[in-house]
């Protein structure tokens, strides 16, 4: 993707926040007031809800502008008005939006609330944009989705729309932020958990009650359960912990109705076995199964990233963005460019 295509994406993303053309912000914005944006520092403030602040993110944040990222460690919900506050009132009205918080940590739903808390402790004029992705979770799931969906209309000139997308490893943050957006994309979404049903019931309370999706929950730990779930499935999503194989090349071979398999596990041995790093839409050797894998998905998802922290540092508006803001960059930048079929 070339540069300036790099730059209309983060005026997108910043006019989709805001609700108007960055064009007409800039102009209606004053050159006194713009100025003063320009040279303030952009500083991050990074809320963690874990002892540490992901050097990944840290490094993510640096590279797209911010020029200080401070990390606040085993932050909580309780904490976050209080320190949005505190970073708000600091800073002149005039700095804008020159002043950032990312939330951070492994709880999908606790990051959705921090973000939410952030935005209602704002006080007008006083300005302060805010960006979650925990774990790298947001930006994951957006770009596995994201080509998942494009590999699949190549593949059956279908939508997500009322397709059956099975996600293994539901309970993390990748498997439920992929189980959430395939949904709201009008996929049929088992959420698939090796340890049982239980673990997933919070997050299929969410998603009903939060997110306006139902999601089904079922267990699969034993192999008979698993192929059981992939025979049924247009789509496989394997969000499982790094390292640790989940599906066996048999396991797929049994089903007549798999189009595609995505898998987010750069570690060996892969989650699918057979998935390559930088498959994007290569057939599974001996099948018609359309393969996506953890380096496709790096990519787009660190260019989404990329793009969500330039856009809070070229808004003059407060942005908050969460998945839904990732996954609309990850389809721009995924619909950008051709699979290696
Ligand atoms: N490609 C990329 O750009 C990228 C970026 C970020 C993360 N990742 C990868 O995305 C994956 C998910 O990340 P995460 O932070 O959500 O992971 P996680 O919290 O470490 O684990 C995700 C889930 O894997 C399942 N799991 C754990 N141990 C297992 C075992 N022994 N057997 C089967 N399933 C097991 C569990 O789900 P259930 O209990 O529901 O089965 C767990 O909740 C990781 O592999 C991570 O490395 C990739």
């Amino acid at each position: 993707m070339r540069m300036d295509d790099q730059s209309n994406l983060v005026s997108e993303t910043a006019a989709m926040q805001t609700g108007g053309s960055e064009e007409g912000r800039q102009q209606s914005a004053s050159p006194r007031r713009a100025r003063k944006q320009r040279l303030a520092t952009p500083i991050l403030h990074f809320l963690s809800t874990q002892a540490f602040a992901s050097p990944f993110d840290v490094n993510m944040a640096v590279d797209a502008g911010f020029k200080v990222v401070i990390p606040h460690t085993n932050a909580s919900l309780e904490h976050t008005s209080g320190l949005v506050q505190d970073a708000i009132f600091s800073r002149p009205v005039e700095y804008g939006c020159r002043t950032g918080l990312f939330i951070g940590g492994k709880d999908a739903l606790l990051a959705v609330d921090m973000l939410a808390a952030a935005q209602a402790a704002l006080v007008p004029p006083f300005q302060l944009s805010a960006f979650a992705d925990p774990g790298g979770s947001f930006t994951t799931a957006a770009a596995m989705v994201a080509l998942v969906e494009d590999v699949y209309r190549a593949r059956t000139g279908r939508t997500l729309k009322g397709a059956h997308v099975a996600v293994f490893g539901a309970t993390g943050v990748v498997g439920f932020a992929s189980s959430i957006i395939a949904a709201q994309c009008g996929a049929k979404v088992t959420m698939a958990s090796h340890i049982g049903v239980k673990a997933l019931k919070p997050s299929v309370r969410a998603g009903r009650g939060r997110f306006g999706v139902d999601l089904e929950p079922v267990a699969a730990g034993r192999a008979g359960d698993k192929g059981h779930l992939v025979s049924q499935a247009d789509i496989v999503l394997c969000a499982a912990a790094a390292g640790v194989r989940v599906l066996t090349r048999e396991q797929l071979a049994k089903s007549r109705r798999l189009a595609v398999v995505a898998d987010v596990n750069a570690v060996p041995p892969s989650g699918v076995e057979g998935v390559e790093l930088f498959d994007r839409g290569r057939l599974l050797d001996g099948s018609g199964v359309a393969s996506v894998g953890p380096l496709a998905i790096g990519d787009v998802k660190y260019k989404t990233q990329a793009a969500l922290f330039r856009s809070m540092l070229s808004s003059r508006d407060t942005v908050m963005l969460d998945f839904t803001h990732a996954f609309a960059i990850a389809r721009k930048l995924v619909r950008g460019r051709p699979a290696n079929t």
